[in-house]
């Protein structure tokens, strides 16, 4: 049986944030590319600023304690702030939010985890793109292929 640390296990158990938010400005859906479970989130963003966010999600321990320790890091965070620093900084950047957060993840669950950042990163594409920040829009969905570097992470080691 798959060992998840007291980390995991607690966000699992007690998911913070789970819901919709009525008229969010940034909402996305993904289907994990690597085992199809599925993840919504819903931001609510007040001047350049994440003032809430909320997910539901369709998938397994890991990839709900990754939503919930997500949102909870996100909010108040600045989004231009998240996009300092090379493509790789800011990928990295929006990963360890979770990682930094949940500890030791399964090797066979390291793709759980970047299917949050996937699902951020297009929830505020159209939220940039309405706020005249066709730049950063166009960043955000350009950082998006780079995360398939994270998908694969744990293959080697099944
Ligand atoms: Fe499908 Fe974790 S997201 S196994």
């Amino acid at each position: 049986m798959l060992e998840l640390n007291e980390k995991i296990k607690e966000h699992f158990r007690n998911p913070q944030n789970v819901g919709e938010i009525e008229n969010p400005e940034g909402m996305g859906a993904i289907n994990n590319p690597v085992c199809g479970d599925t993840t919504k989130l819903y931001l609510k963003i007040k001047e350049g600023r994440v003032e809430d966010a909320k997910f539901l999600s369709f998938g397994c321990a890991v990839t709900i304690a990754s939503a919930s320790v997500f949102t909870e890091r996100i909010k108040g965070k600045e989004i231009s702030t998240l996009f300092l620093g090379t493509d790789k900084e800011v990928v990295q950047r929006l990963v360890s939010l979770i990682e930094n957060e949940l500890g030791e993840i399964p090797p066979i669950k390291l793709h759980c985890p970047p299917a949050t950042v996937q699902v951020f990163l297009e929830s505020i594409t159209g939220y940039l793109e309405r706020e005249g920040r066709a730049d950063l829009s166009l960043r955000a969905k350009n950082l998006i292929p780079q995360i398939s570097e994270y998908y694969k992470r744990g293959e080697e080691k099944e």
